[in-house]
């Protein structure tokens, strides 16, 4: 099967990463039969300094004729300055709503190899796991095209007072609920809907809508928090949860607490869905896979950058883009195994490998996950 994938590096580490993923796209391609054709466009802050604007109406079209878009990171301090509309950020946003992506998938597990890197207990990651060991694999599922990032906004007339509006439709609360579900389901089976509906009136309509969507799924079980409350579960027990599913603001916040807690935000990937993920091979759904980490400048381009999260996002976009699980899957267990190795990048140096660790920079450590990858199952 052939695959038309967007690629957009960005800014400061985004185009050392996405080299690397895409070497291993390109060798998942080979092992198992898929070809993965490459549109390279520019946006963020690299696409601000060649045309003066952060995403061009032809970038993004171009986007939309692709099957998935690849993305490093965009945005730096050279572009802090500008006014909101010009920002690096807003070809993050432009490109969430333009493509309809309105579920962000956030994973935030503890890996076994990088536990030290977690600060928390090991009571505190033993509690609330049904088995009682330490540890915790969590789903945090992120409204993305509405609420108050996309509400209306505005100052009055004397500029006094501003102001942001947080709507919500049933349908669009519906559908990343559906997304939710369906992730849950080939989980653990738990979602927790997290909102602030003590106080506020958009989410009770979340909580409403979530009451009346469970019905249709009783294999899985559903509880609510308030987001406060949430915050601080996270911290107290995160082995609690499955699939967190919330609205775009505090899907935010919640996903930079949840991935301290893997103590290693240079491994997290991300997807967001223009539906609920393919079902099986040959499916196509439109989606966006980045690694969560951000441009990092100070960094960029010296081969220090850790790519394992944008080459976990790969893995992402194989399964939810492409239904391509066993492709997927090979490509998790080859990052698995270059750990185990005792491979590490600088941000993870020291963590885990013991005697075996040895350090590796970006294109290095894309080379491990690439033999290793090569290497499974002949
Ligand atoms: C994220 C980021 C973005 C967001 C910013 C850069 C606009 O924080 O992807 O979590 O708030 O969505
Ligand atoms: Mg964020």
């Amino acid at each position: 099967m052939n695959y038309s994938i967007a690629l957009v590096p960005g800014d400061g580490i985004g185009p050392d990463v996405i080299d690397q993923a895409v070497k291993i796209l390109d060798a998942a391609g080979d092992k198992f039969g898929h070809v993965f054709n490459y549109v390279e466009l520019e946006a963020g802050g690299c696409a601000i300094d060649k045309i003066g604007e952060p995403l061009a109406a032809e970038t993004l079209e171009a986007a939309k004729q692709c099957d998935a878009v690849l993305l490093g990171a965009v945005g730096g301090p050279k572009w802090e300055t500008l006014p909101g509309r010009l920002r690096p950020e807003r070809a993050l946003l432009e490109l969430r709503s333009g493509l309809g992506v309105y579920a962000n998938l956030r994973p935030a597990a503890l890996l076994p190899q990088l536990r030290d890197a977690c600060p928390l207990k090991d009571e505190v990651l033993a509690a609330g796991n049904s088995g009682g060991k330490p540890g915790f694999d969590i789903l945090i599922v992120r409204e993305l095209t509405g609420g108050l990032y996309f509400g209306p906004r505005g100052r009055s007339a004397d500029g006094s007072s501003a102001f942001d509006t947080e709507t919500y439709s049933r349908a669009e609360i519906e559908r990343v609920l559906r997304t939710g579900y369906a992730a849950a389901a080939v989980r653990r089976k738990k979602v927790c809907v997290v909102d602030k509906a003590n106080v506020l009136e958009s989410s009770r309509l979340w909580r409403e809508t979530a009451a009346e969507t469970a019905k249709e799924y009783p294999a899985i079980e559903t509880s609510y928090l308030y987001v406060d409350n949430c915050a601080m579960q996270l911290i107290r027990a995160p082995g609690q949860f499955d699939v967190i599913i919330t609205s775009n603001l505090f899907g935010d916040i919640l996903s930079d607490e949840a991935s301290v807690l893997t103590g290693s935000i240079g491994m997290l990937a991300s997807a967001s869905l223009a539906g609920s993920g393919a079902g099986k091979p040959g499916d196509k759904i439109m989606g966006i896979y980045e690694p969560i980490h951000g441009s990092a400048p100070d960094i960029a381009g010296r081969d220090i950058a850790n790519p394992l999260a944008a080459i976990l996002s790969t893995a992402m976009m194989l399964r939810y883009s492409f239904g391509l699980e066993e492709e997927a899957l090979a490509v998790e267990a080859a990052v698995n195994a270059v750990l185990d190795s005792g491979l590490r990048t600088r941000d993870i140096a020291g963590i885990g490998a013991g005697k075996q660790e040895k350090i590796a920079g970006t294109k290095a450590m894309g080379e491990a996950v690439l033999k290793a990858l090569e290497k499974r199952g002949g």
